[in-house]
């Protein structure tokens, strides 16, 4: 990575602690004491989800799911697979699930009609970034970090054709990385 592929810092890494540790503190009020199953949509919440988790002071268990993304491209695909499913039967579950960035709202919105359809107690969705502006489906989630302008964001799990995952800041991509 060279340091021009970066825009600017959008998210610091000090500000990113302090919203997970909130978040975390307001679902532990919320679900008292109750289990509760963290699902963790692979790739891009890993990073936050992994950080939640432990801001959570409830008995949790973790799961994971693959859902078909972006490919290599910075433009939002239209339809949603899932490409490996939970292994726990959630019918009965209070689940929550943990996801990057809700953009277009398009997986959030056709990910919770599939698990609403498995009859869990209770579907909660926390995420750690929102981009109002680009919303094209109603979907309303339930914790949200930080609602953020219409720009193209990497770092704290979220990429660009798979890079810069690993960086502790939530930044804005320089346009000429993907405009090229
Ligand atoms: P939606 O279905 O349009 O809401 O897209 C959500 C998914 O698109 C997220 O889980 C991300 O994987 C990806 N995505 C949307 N915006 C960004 C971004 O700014 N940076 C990186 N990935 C993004
Ligand atoms: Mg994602």
């Amino acid at each position: 990575m060279k340091n021009s592929d970066i825009q600017r810092v959008l998210v610091s890494e000090a500000e990113i602690k302090e919203i997970v540790a909130n978040m975390g503190r307001q679902i532990t009020d919320d679900f008292a004491g109750e289990e509760l199953l963290v699902v963790c949509i692979l790739k891009g919440s890993c990073v936050f989800f992994s950080d939640l988790v432990r801001e959570i002071d409830s008995p949790v268990k973790f799961d994971f799911m693959v859902l078909s993304s972006y490919g290599n491209s910075s433009t939002s695909s239209r339809y949603v697979n899932i490409i490996h499913d939970l292994s726990t039967d959630i019918k009965g579950k209070n689940v929550l699930v943990v996801e990057d960035i809700i953009d277009s709202g398009r997986t959030l919105k056709c990910l919770k009609e599939i698990l609403l359809k498995r009859q869990p107690a209770k579907l909660k969705i926390a995420t750690m970034l929102n981009k109002p502006d680009r919303r094209e489906v109603e979907i309303v989630s339930d914790y949200v970090g930080k609602d953020i302008p219409d720009e193209f964001v990497v770092g704290y799990g979220l990429d660009y054709a798979q890079n810069y995952r690993n960086l502790k800041d939530i930044c804005v991509l320089a346009k000429e990385v993907y405009q090229k």
